[in-house]
């Protein structure tokens, strides 16, 4: 039976009627909202290729989780620039660094967010990789032992979820059970499993100052040519502890997160990351696009793709355009 006895624009004559049938629903519930936290005092240093987003203080960064919370938005991932940088990324680890003390200062407000943290050493180190070099490599396993201390730091100041970026092999087992041993059995880890040597990540690196200072990340980030290899990724990590998966960047791998999504039963992130939201911003300030509708199509078309968390720079604005609706 078809037309005239099926006609699809039925249901679609008014809004209650799209509501009633609409399949995706966007809630701030899975949002994530990305913070970069710096030395200092009373600093916001916007980052001019991100507008909306700034390296901001411990004091400044709990302003904001203040207001990220009375937007209903769940939860904060925390960046670390760091006052001293060296080979071996050393300033991640420490008890006193940034993003450790802004953990400690978001818990002393007593705020309703939950503190993830990105684990990885670009941001610490002088070379800019993610992780040591060693005869002109990045070294996986003497990488992974100072990621697993890294965790370790952020779980001591009270982190709820660490989310290790680095891709280097076997971190996640070396996170779970450095937590583990040190009673932190209750700190989840949402891995990046298929994070992919992406051409997107360019602004993060200015918000970060996290840019190679030689090569690039194609030997330990994945090609975007392959969605197989990033299954067997998911896989590993799932198998070595990690609760919750991430497939990074967004946009140019909705089939990778769709095949993630229909073959694990776990939760399933994706990170709509810097060069993605970058490029919806300058089309805005131009004119050239809708900011605020075609926001709310990419995030609906990444929960449709499978991802049930977003990581994402436009988090508080969508909770703003949701809360007015
Ligand atoms: C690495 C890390 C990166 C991002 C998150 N964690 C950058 C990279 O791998 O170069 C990118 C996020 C974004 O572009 O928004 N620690």
């Amino acid at each position: 039976m078809s037309f005239p006895i099926h006609r699809a624009r039925r249901l679609r004559r008014s809004e209650a009627l799209r509501g009633l049938v609409r399949e995706t629903r966007l809630t701030t519930a899975g949002l994530i909202y990305p913070l970069f936290v710096c030395p200092g005092n009373g600093v916001r240093q916007e980052v001019s290729s991100m507008p909306g987003v700034a390296q901001q203080s411990v004091d400044k960064i709990v302003e904001e989780c203040r207001e990220i919370e009375s937007l209903g938005l769940p939860a904060v991932i925390l960046f670390g620039l760091p006052e001293t940088k060296d080979p071996r990324g050393s300033s991640s680890t420490s008890s006193s660094g940034v993003v450790q003390r802004a953990i400690e200062a978001i818990r002393r407000a007593k705020l309703n967010l939950l503190v993830l943290t990105d684990v990885c050493l670009c941001e610490y180190t002088d070379h800019g990789h993610c992780g040591v070099i060693e005869n002109g490599e990045v070294a996986n396993d003497p990488t992974v032992a100072i990621l697993a201390d890294q965790a370790l730091s952020h779980a001591r100041a009270g982190a709820d979820i660490v989310a290790p970026s680095d891709m280097m092999d076997g971190r996640v087992a070396a996170i779970r059970t450095a937590l583990d041993a040190h009673k932190f059995e209750n700190v989840a880890i949402l891995s990046y499993a298929a994070k992919f040597c992406s051409g997107f990540y360019g602004p993060f690196r200015e918000a970060a100052q996290s840019t190679p200072q030689f090569g690039d990340r194609r030997s330990y980030q994945m090609d975007p040519a392959n969605a197989r290899e990033a299954l067997k990724e998911v896989a590993l990590d799932l198998d070595e502890g990690a609760d919750m998966v991430m497939v990074k960047p967004a946009l140019p791998y909705l089939d990778v997160i769709r095949q993630v999504r229909d073959r694990f039963d776990v939760p399933v992130g994706a990170y709509n990351v810097s060069g993605e939201y970058a490029m919806v911003k300058a089309a805005a300030q131009k004119g050239w696009l809708d900011e605020k509708r075609v926001v709310l199509e990419i995030l609906t078309g990444i929960q449709r793709a499978g991802a049930s968390i977003i990581l994402t720079y436009h988090a508080k604005d969508v909770a703003r355009w949701l809360k007015a609706c």
